[in-house]
Order: C-alpha cells, then sequence, then structure tokens
C-alpha cells in the first residue's frame, strides 16, 4: 500500500528556518488550511494517509520528508544541519521504525532528506548547504549492499536537490538548470534519464510529486503545467503558497513509501522484547 506519512502545520510555522527566500508573515491557519487540502488529494490519488499531530515546539516540523530516507528494505534517519530541527528526528523515528529497520547518518555527517530523490534503484543526494560529501558517504555505504547505486549533484542557490529538480515519471527529471546540475542525471549509467528545464520564469515548478502516474504540481505554474501534458503526464495542481514562503515544496511534506502491512507487523513484533528490555 503507497503510504504517506504527514504532520499537520506547526503553529510556529513563521519561525521556521529560511536558507535563500526573504522571511515574509506567515498566516498559520491558511498554511494549515492547504496542507489539509494537500493532504485530501493524496488521499484521492489512492494513497494512505499517516497524519501526525502538530508540533509547536518545532516549526519546520511539517517538512517530515527531510527527516529519513526510506528504501524498500531499511530507513536511514537523518543529521539534521541545523540542531534546531535535529528534535524532528527523534520525535518521528518511531513511527518510521514501525515500517523499517533503521539505521543513521552519524557526526560529521549532515544530511536532509530532501536532499535525496530516488529514480528505480537509483538514489541521487543532493550536496546542498544541508547534506554534506560525509553524510552522502554514509548513505552510499548503508543502502549500495541493499543494491542501490548512490550519485551525487550539486546543488546551488535554493534549500536543497527536490528544490529544483524531480522526476516525472518514465526516467524523465524535471529541472531549474540554475539550482541544479543536471549532467548527474545525464550521466547516470542506469537509469538512462532525459532532463526537461523549467522555463526561468517559473523556477519553483521543479518541485513536483509523482504519485504513481500523477504528476502533482504546485499551482501558478501554468507552462510547466502545458509542458508536461505536452510530454504525455497526468497533472494535478493544489496551492501550497502560503506554505512556499517557508521554503516547502510539495515533496517536502510527506515521507511517500510503500508499505508492506505485513512486514511492518512483523518488524513491530520483532523490535517489541527489546523496547521492552
Ligand atoms: N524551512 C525549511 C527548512 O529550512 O528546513
Amino acid at each position: 500500500m503507497l503510504t504517506a506519512i504527514t504532520r499537520a502545520v506547526s503553529p510556529a510555522i513563521a519561525d521556521c528556518l529560511l536558507t535563500y527566500m526573504d522571511r515574509e508573515p506567515i498566516d498559520a491557519h491558511k498554511a494549515a488550511t492547504q496542507h489539509e487540502a494537500y493532504c485530501a488529494l493524496l488521499k484521492e490519488l489512492g494513497v494512505s494517509v499517516v497524519c501526525l499531530p502538530a508540533d509547536p515546539e518545532c516549526p519546520d516540523s511539517v517538512f517530515v520528508e527531510d527527516i529519513a530516507v526510506v528504501a524498500d528494505e531499511v530507513a536511514v534517519l537523518a543529521r539534521m544541519h541545523d540542531p534546531a530541527r535535529a528534535p524532528e528526528v527523534e520525535k518521528i523515528a518511531e513511527t518510521i521504525g514501525g515500517y523499517r529497520p533503521l539505521e543513521r547518518i552519524e557526526e560529521p555527517g549532515t544530511l536532509e532528506g530532501g536532499d535525496v530523490i530516488r529514480v528505480g534503484r537509483t538514489f541521487f543526494v543532493g550536496l546542498s548547504t544541508r547534506t554534506n560529501a560525509e553524510g552522502a558517504h554514509q548513505l552510499k555505504a548503508i543502502l549500495e549492499p541493499h543494491g542501490y547505486q548512490v550519485k551525487t549533484v550539486a546543488v546551488t542557490g535554493c534549500l536543497h536537490l527536490s528544490t529544483g529538480a524531480s522526476h516525472v515519471g518514465d526516467g524523465l527529471m524535471l529541472v531549474n538548470p540554475n539550482w541544479v546540475d543536471s549532467t548527474a542525471f545525464t550521466r547516470c549509467e542506469y537509469p538512462a534519464l532525459r532532463v526537461l528545464n523549467v522555463p526561468d520564469d517559473e523556477p519553483w515548478a521543479a518541485n513536483t510529486m509523482l504519485v504513481r502516474d500523477t504528476v502533482v504540481m504546485p499551482a501558478g505554474f501554468p507552462k510547466t503545467c502545458a509542458m508536461l501534458e505536452r510530454h504525455d503526464r497526468t497533472v494535478r495542481t493544489v496551492d501550497i503558497s502560503e506554505l512556499m514562503k517557508a521554503e516547502a515544496g510539495l515533496t517536502c511534506m510527506r515521507k511517500l513509501f510503500e508499505a508492506d502491512t505485513a512486514a511492518a507487523r512483523k518488524l513491530a513484533e520483532a523490535q517489541a522484547p527489546t523496547a521492552r528490555a
């Protein structure tokens, strides 16, 4: 079952971290309403949504994507660049641990899930202000034994790799070339990826969310929508304009993975004696 872990918007979201955008007032109520519509769209697209309660102590906690990398066999807990976001990792560890055995990125590595894009058996890791080479190296050491390849991508001028790139299906990457060095995608031996650049006047359109065959886009980027439709994509839009003031992208607000409920139950049972010890 395709499952999304989400967390309701913190009432303190106006105090979020910012890396490349100027601070603007954020209406937390409006952000929460947009987040509800986002979760409703996920459900409409057939995703089982597990929504965790809002956390007033962690302004950025709606951005659950950053907290872990989930592969089929294992989940890797992030090590956040900014200590202000570190508590978010411990607060979600138990939930993620219900679905996968857990590994961790350790000091001096930093790695945030927003810097990681999976395409097939390849994980692309953005080297950004949030994720360092040591973090990428540790992720590679954890995932390669499971048969994945891990490739790094240079990211400049935006928050995360996902801010400037996304997979829109069938090996087609949507990229903002001013923020992301797309040669990492085109040089990848397998799978062979193609790159489509967003128009210069729609820089935030490169963050889309693929849910099975549907590409979900943030509202307000008509040229990119039309371009994707010309490439035979089914496109849906959702308004996240208030959340974008906190540097949100669509992918930042959910941890999306296939949850094998039987395996998750077995894992929970196996972990129970340790938890009680
Ligand atoms: N506001 C999102 C982040 O900086 O992590």
